[in-house]
């Protein structure tokens, strides 16, 4: 992958498994990391980095997973520039097609002064060593000096060099928080390329958090100065403010050809698909007006906009939603769809379902299909998403009844199911009905978890639409997401709750 050989790819390295679930509540469980990975292959990116496995067991182990199953990209782990983190980095990633270690060490005087404490000469010197004991393990090692927007030239064309002699193959720039603006950041691309002996012979790339709301645009303008590889999330998630939006810079390249004249490999009929997993998972809604993918991207309200739609698409529109596969055939499906009919639909999503876990879904749409005239691929997809993690859950909802109204004290009645089948019941009261609800879980489950956000929304439309809730919830340090849904919010919002619960407890090692 150097500048030289394909000058006009632009090379897609996804993070939204790693910088992405570092966003507050995104925490995903192994099931879920693995959808979003097989996904982000059918999208067509060029590297997953699909975690830091030093940081867990669990995290570990989903990113070998990945690397053992997930074919086409290149499949890449990141680690600190020290032994234990390139040894875990490597034990997860060593499985893959094309495994990659991901190094990072702080490079402005701000991190190396104040958060490494160490004198600059030697933490060139461990990045350095760093980067030949992970090349030990593999040919595919990138570099990213942390925080280089706000390092010193000199340190870090000194640095740079260094470790493209050590064996660096890929060196990633990151502004690491969102502190530049993008005439700065091409020209330092620039300098970079103009300054650093060897770097004409590896992968320069860049990585740009949206703390100005400047990352996509930092990022283009990086590659207009010679990068070739683009780090960025489904969505822009990241830390704080989030990364640069993998489907705003590849629409971006796509639409304005006559401006960027290079490609990228994704598939771009797979980005609306993408996003919407990534939302659902995570737990992070999809601002309205988020461009590309944002709900209201090819909605046009005003009398005007919409008597030139009509017209000519072109009038207001220059992205075509069925591009990014925006549109699917709606199909709908009923309760005298036949079974085939509901297991094509669910091929057609795409999932990875066994034939156990087809069946399941089938039993749930045909409950589904008793309540609702119409069901919709949305409906379908959220089921799956509901059932997503086949892993036995720690407590399962079994019974809720609730009382509210104007003139009463909102109550809740919950019985739960717990994995040794068990029953565990409570009864509490609370400001309204889902109030009383969460209220009698913590009495049962004796945790004083926090409700931090609370969303609902409609799956598709009607009356008698699924409602999804997506829950984001607090216990002690941790922060969690939840989504359930039904065509009762009551009960869709005890379902977000549990299963955020769920995963706290498993987090936890509770179950
Ligand atoms: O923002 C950053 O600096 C990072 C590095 C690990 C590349 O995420
Ligand atoms: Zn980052």
């Amino acid at each position: 992958m150097s500048t030289n050989t394909e000058a006009s790819k632009i090379f897609l390295f996804d993070s939204t498994l790693r910088d992405g679930e570092q966003t507050p509540g995104a925490r995903l469980n192994h099931d879920e990391k693995l959808e979003v990975a097989r996904q982000l292959a059918r999208l067509g990116v060029d590297i997953i980095e699909a975690g830091f496995p030093v940081s867990s067991p669990g995290e570990l182990r989903a990113v070998n997973d990945i690397a053992r199953e997930v074919k086409g990209p290149v499949i890449c782990g990141l680690a600190r520039a020290v032994q234990g983190d390139i040894d875990a980095a490597w034990e997860a990633v060593k499985d893959a097609e094309r495994p990659r270690i991901h190094v990072f060490l702080g490079a402005s005087d701000i991190h190396m002064e104040h958060k490494l404490r160490k004198d600059p000469a030697l933490l060139l010197e461990q990045g350095v060593e760093a980067v030949k004991y992970a090349r030990k393990f593999t040919d595919d090692v990138e570099y990213s000096p942390e925080d280089a927007t706000r390092a010193r030239d000199e340190y870090l064309y000194e640095l740079l060099e260094a470790v493209i002699k050590a064996g660096a193959t890929t060196i990633n720039i990151p502004d690491t928080v969102g502190y530049a603006v993008p005439e700065e950041f091409g020209a330092l691309i620039r300098r970079l390329r103009e300054n650093v002996s060897g770097m004409d012979k590896v992968t320069l790339s860049v990585h740009c958090h949206n703390d100005l709301g400047m990352a996509v645009a930092n990022s283009l303008e990086a590659i207009k100065n010679g990068a070739r590889q683009v780090e960025c999330n489904i969505n822009g998630i990241g830390e704080r403010a989030g990364n640069a939006a993998l489907e705003e810079i590849a629409v971006a390249l796509r639409i304005r050809q006559n401006h960027f004249p290079y490609y990228t490999g994704i598939n771009f009929s797979e980005i609306y698909r993408t996003s919407r997993l990534v939302s659902k998972l995570t737990g992070i809604s999809i601002p309205s007006n988020k461009a590309v993918v944002g709900l209201n991207a090819f909605s046009h309200s005003s009398g005007i906009h919409q008597d030139g739609i009509l017209k000519n698409k072109e009038t207001y529109e220059i992205i075509d939603a069925e591009f990014i596969g925006g549109k699917a055939a709606q199909m709908c499906l009923t309760a005298r769809s036949g079974r085939h009919a509901v297991l094509d639909q669910l091929k057609q999503l795409n999932y990875s379902l066994n034939e156990g876990q087809l069946e399941t879904i089938y039993e749930h749409f045909v409950n589904l299909a008793d309540k609702k005239k119409e069901v919709y691929p949305e409906d379908i997809e959220a089921l799956v998403l509901d059932h997503l993690s086949f892993a036995e859950p720690r407590y399962r909802l079994d019974y809720l009844q609730t009382i509210s109204g104007s003139k009463s004290i909102p109550a809740a009645v919950i019985r739960l199911k717990k994995e040794d089948d068990s029953i565990v019941e409570e009864v509490a009261v609370g400001a309204g009905p889902i109030d009383a609800a969460y209220n009698a879980i913590n009495k049962i489950t004796g945790l004083s978890i926090g409700l931090e956000k609370y969303r609902i929304n409609a799956v598709t439309h009607g009356r008698d639409a699924l409602g999804e809730v997506q829950v984001e919830m607090s216990y002690q340090d941790r922060t969690i997401s939840g989504r359930g849904t039904s065509t009762d919010i009551i009960e869709a919002s005890v379902k977000a709750y549990l299963n955020g619960l769920n995963k706290l407890l498993k987090m936890n090692g509770y179950s």
